[in-house]
């Protein structure tokens, strides 16, 4: 049984499996649907300080939480203390997250380019800041999502300033900023960290199925595995890690039927929450049907559809021999 309990602050999970945050993938209805499947925490995708402290921008956050999508973590990106403060002091106000999250990972230049995401690494003083002041003004624990440095030392430096600060608990991305996404999650790198802090320390970095979970978790010997890619249209990733971390054994499922069926529950909650329009359903479609034999042939048709509300009929309305997906794999 390697399944553990996980505790960040005053918050305790019955198991250690986390949903990464993820731009465009994480909205409500794709956390419900993890969570049902398994995940003991979900983030938000990472929100902009600056738009969230924009009036006009509020209208964002339509639909970011229900009572049901607990416990969940909102992640913000921003690099002006002042700022994160006081959008992190709205959303404990009017969401009351289990946890809010500080970006330090991201590597787009979109991001690094305004300070932000990675590019907060840089500065040590600004790190500190961040972290102090947040956990000095919010009841809720604080927590922060960090890559590697191409220098180990410099990566214990950062996280034990995390820690001093008063975080909660901290996500080790195992890859450098300048990698972006290329060459493999550093485990050894990760583990160093874990050994020096005493908060929680999350592991995070190409976990895709049952081996690569009980790999991370034995290596690095950390509290948590967080999810990212692997469960993009396949949310059924963390029932399988949870089923075989539990027992030892892996489930045996019909991956054509078990994606299809998933699509269609993820399609029923975003029309739940009234989140069709806010969510690109053309990229999802791509994700739900990555690797099913037929899935060519029908997302070359969900391809030509004219749009969302197009894409949610054909679903919807088609079984998995109208659609193609007949054989199994
Ligand atoms: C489409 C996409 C969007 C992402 N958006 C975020 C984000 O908003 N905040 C964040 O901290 N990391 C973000 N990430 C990084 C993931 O949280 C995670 O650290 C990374 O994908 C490595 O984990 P994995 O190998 O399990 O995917 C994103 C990754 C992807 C692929």
């Amino acid at each position: 049984m390697k399944l553990t309990k996980l505790k960040i602050g005053k918050n305790e999970t019955p198991g250690n499996l986390l949903l990464a945050p993820m731009a465009d993938v994480t909205n409500l209805a794709f956390r419900l649907l993890c969570r049902q499947n398994g995940a003991d925490l979900t983030y938000t995708e990472m929100i902009s300080v600056d738009a969230l402290l924009n009036e006009n921008q509020k209208s964002l956050l339509k639909g970011l939480s229900s009572p049901e999508d607990r416990p969940f973590g909102v992640q913000l990106v921003g690099s002006s203390p002042e700022k994160l403060r006081e959008a992190a002091l709205f959303i404990e106000d009017e969401y009351r997250p289990e946890i809010i999250d500080v970006n330090m990972g991201c590597p787009a230049k979109r991001i690094t380019g305004t300070g932000c995401g990675s590019a907060l690494l840089n500065s040590r003083t600004l790190v500190y800041e961040i972290i102090s002041e947040l956990t000095e003004v919010l009841k809720t624990p604080v927590t922060a999502k960090i890559r590697i440095f191409e220098n180990d030392e410099k990566t214990l430096e950062i996280a034990r300033l995390i820690e001093k600060a008063g975080a909660s608990a901290l996500t080790v991305h195992g890859r450098k900023a300048r990698q972006m996404y290329s060459g493999s999650s550093d485990l050894k790198a990760i583990r160093s960290v874990k050994k020096e802090l005493s908060i929680p320390v999350i592991a995070n970095g190409d976990i895709r199925d049952e081996e690569s979970a009980e790999v991370t978790l034995d290596f690095t010997g950390c509290d948590g595995l967080m999810i990212g890619r692997a469960a993009m249209g396949n949310p059924f990733v963390f029932k399988r890690i949870r089923h075989y971390l539990e027992t030892g054994e892996k489930l045996e499922v019909d991956r054509q039927a078990q994606q299809l069926e998933d699509f269609k529950n993820y399609i029923a909650l975003l029309e739940k929450y009234n989140l069709c329009s806010s969510t690109n359903l053309r990229m999802h479609a791509h994700w739900f049907t990555k690797g099913l034999c037929g899935s060519r042939q029908l997302r070359e048709k969900i391809n030509i559809l004219k749009d969302g509300k197009a894409i949610i009929e054909l679903i919807k309305n088609s079984s998995k021999e109208e659609l193609g997906l007949t054989r199994l794999n």
